[in-house]
């Protein structure tokens, strides 16, 4: 007989944490076709034909219970840019598809946007290991498409491209318009936005919802001209997206539509706080050897051209 283990669980969990995995994100429905989903790295493939993959659910999970029992789910592997989304179905028990646009499957399974591959899946075996379910799964349909994927290790989020260099890009000859600072502003604004806003769409917010949501972080007040401002939305549809957001519980709204002020709540800033996080990180990479010196230096300039050409009181 084998003797009892004297392994420790959290310096088990501590030990496993070294194996860097990909995260992923497993849907399914419950017996009313409500959505289900959640964060889980123990996916892995098993077997080439027939086409089966395996992860494993942790039986305290509230969800446990629909997976174990469930015909059919989808994983979802995700992107380096959908940290957020990645904290969000770590959330237990919590509505986690409120506000959140997603399509199904022709088995009714929640298809959640932004993903790199999809693998939809009917249930093959559940196998009982120690407090988890392991569920093997085979795979009817997949959709893939290329790009990086996000990494768990050692507890945090990491990606691929953060483990290795980019390759030098051509640099295309200089002309008169390189001395341009509207030209290095747009050029410079359009490449960075480009990789964080796809991570704030694939977070389940809109970009006015991000830009209202940063605005009002660590639930600051502003007035309505202040919003309107800084964060481009227009006052024709500022009133609505305010009250949506109000209904959300992301904001609340005091005084007059329209001249009022807006002020964050806890909810509004937890929906944005990976995203700042992932947004300095991005920052850190575009300025490379610059720094944080350089940055204050950058940043202060261009206050200055926002000052001087603010035509908003
Ligand atoms: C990166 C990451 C990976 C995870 N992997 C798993 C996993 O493979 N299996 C699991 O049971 N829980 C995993 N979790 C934890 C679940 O996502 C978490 O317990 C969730 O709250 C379960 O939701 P539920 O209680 O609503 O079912 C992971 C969490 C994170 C952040």
């Amino acid at each position: 007989m084998a003797e009892k283990p004297s392994i420790d669980p959290l310096a088990l969990r501590e030990a496993l944490s070294s194996f860097a995995t990909g995260v992923t994100i497993v849907t399914t429905v419950d017996d009313d076709n409500a959505p289900i989903g959640m964060t889980a790295s123990s996916f892995n493939s098993v077997s080439m034909d027939p086409p089966l993959i395996l992860w494993s659910v942790t039986k305290s999970a509230h969800s446990a219970p629909i997976f174990k029992d469930a015909d059919y789910f989808s994983v979802h592997v995700l992107g380096a840019d959908q940290m957020t989304l990645s904290n969000r179905f770590a959330r237990s028990g919590a509505d986690k598809f409120e506000g959140l646009e997603f399509n199904r499957n022709e088995k009714n399974i929640p298809k959640l946007p932004g993903a790199l591959t999809r693998f939809d899946c009917k249930t093959w075996s559940v196998y009982e290991g120690g407090d988890h379910w392991i569920i093997v799964g085979e795979v009817f349909e997949m959709e893939a498409k290329k790009g990086e994927g996000l990494v768990f290790s050692g507890g945090s989020y990491a990606t691929a491209a953060s483990i290795q260099p980019p390759s030098a890009m051509p640099q295309s000859e200089d002309g008169p318009i390189e001395d341009l600072l509207i030209y290095n502003l747009a050029r410079s604004y359009t490449q960075l936005s480009q990789k964080f806003h796809a991570s704030v769409e694939s977070s389940g917010l809109t970009i006015p919802q991000w830009r209202i949501l940063a605005s009002l972080y660590d639930c600051h007040t502003r007035s309505y001209s202040d919003l309107v401002a800084r964060t481009f939305v227009s006052p024709k549809k500022m009133n609505n997206l305010l009250l949506q957001m109000q209904g959300l519980g992301w904001l609340t709204l005091s005084g007059e539509s329209g001249s009022g002020s807006i002020t964050g709540t806890k909810a509004g800033h937890e929906m944005v706080a990976d995203l700042f996080d992932l947004s300095a990180k991005q920052e850190d990479q575009a300025l490379g050897d610059a720094g944080k010196a350089g940055q204050t230096k950058l940043i202060e300039l261009l206050r200055k051209v926002i000052a001087n050409t603010n035509v908003v009181d």
